[in-house]
């Protein structure tokens, strides 16, 4: 909850963000990010990620591509676009902004199959670790480790209401496969209605959780480890919109990194992984998901 801005805490908590996402004008403070880690759990997470980093020469080993399978899940409450019914163009478009925003990382996107499920309290309800995230992914998922399992609903109501996505974690993988994978607002995708985050960025960020990363302003402070990748400046706090030569951390090294798309800014804002966060990249599905290339 740290991380969620106090308005919107508050509207989370007493339900208030209902409509938010029909309005076409957006709170600056729009974007939110489901994808959260308590300090105690990720303190133990990098201990022994830690480990398997002295342990392993991971860096050698995804030298070329990777091609990872994608499924893609379409959640919808009826068969308009507003009921959530994207069009096969709209995944086309994501497939390939997925592909171009990991183009650095050695990383190729496969588009293997498309579902589509009527479901109205899925589509509605869905938020992190409740009966109907359990439900939905019990009856979808499909694949290992190394499969990429979308779904796309619509965040209607309840405590995932006006949220743009959520998604697991590498390590989370052996703990339980089955709620393996990302959830994206159906009007995230390229072309969708949820204009200034509308370019498919959503999908690209929530995959960098997927593969590993935190937000860049992990931690909620300027010391300390942050995002525990050291060429990503320190970042006190998300940035929205596009605030430029944003400085929330004066004391340490570099400008707010306003481009990454581990940070919250508008969808046409974000540009860029860092070499840092492709490395850890690299190691985290060399550690979690079996992914490396000899
Ligand atoms: C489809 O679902 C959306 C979202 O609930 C709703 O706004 C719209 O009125 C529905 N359309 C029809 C034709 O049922
Ligand atoms: C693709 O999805 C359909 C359901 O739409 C399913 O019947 C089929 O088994 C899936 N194919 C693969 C290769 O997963
Ligand atoms: C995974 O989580 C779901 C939902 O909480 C649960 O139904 C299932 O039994 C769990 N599986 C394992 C292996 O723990
Ligand atoms: C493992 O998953 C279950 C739900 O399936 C959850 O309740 C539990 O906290 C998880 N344990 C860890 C260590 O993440
Ligand atoms: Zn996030």
């Amino acid at each position: 909850m740290l991380l969620i801005p106090f308005a919107a805490a508050a509207a989370l908590l007493f339900g208030t963000l209902s409509g938010a996402i029909e309005s076409q004008t957006l709170a600056k403070d729009f974007r939110r990010c489901g994808t959260l880690i308590s300090q105690s759990k990720l303190d133990d997470v990098e201990r022994k990620f830690n480990d398997f980093r002295l342990d392993s020469s991971f860096e050698a080993k995804l030298a070329g591509s990777i091609h990872i399978d994608v499924h893609f899940h379409i959640v919808y409450e009826n068969t308009t676009l507003e009921g959530g019914y994207i069009p096969d163009q709209q995944i086309k478009d994501q497939m390939d902004v997925l592909n171009a925003d990991y183009g650095l990382t050695g990383l190729r996107w496969r588009h293997t199959n498309t579902t589509r499920t009527k479901n109205i309290e899925w589509y509605d309800r869905v938020a992190p670790h409740n009966e109907h995230e359990n439900n939905m992914k019990l009856a979808l998922k499909t694949g290992d480790a190394t499969t990429l399992n979308v779904y796309s609903v619509g965040f209607r109501a309840g405590e995932g209401t006006g949220l743009l996505g959520f998604s697991t974690f590498p390590w989370d993988y052996n703990n339980n496969s089955s709620m393996d994978g990302v959830v994206v607002l159906y009007s995230s995708l390229p072309g969708g209605t949820l204009a200034p985050y509308n370019k498919g960025r959503t999908l690209t960020h929530e995959v960098g959780h997927w593969l590993g990363l935190y937000h860049t302003f992990q931690g909620g402070g300027c010391g300390g480890n942050g995002d525990f990748v050291s060429d990503t400046p320190a970042e006190s706090s998300p940035a929205y919109g596009c605030p430029t030569k944003r400085d929330s951390c004066p004391d340490d090294p570099g400008l707010d990194p306003i481009h990454n798309f581990m940070d919250y800014s508008e969808d046409a804002c974000m540009r860029e992984f860092t070499k840092g966060q492709i490395s850890r990249i690299k190691a985290q599905i060399s550690a979690y998901r079996g992914l490396r290339k000899y």
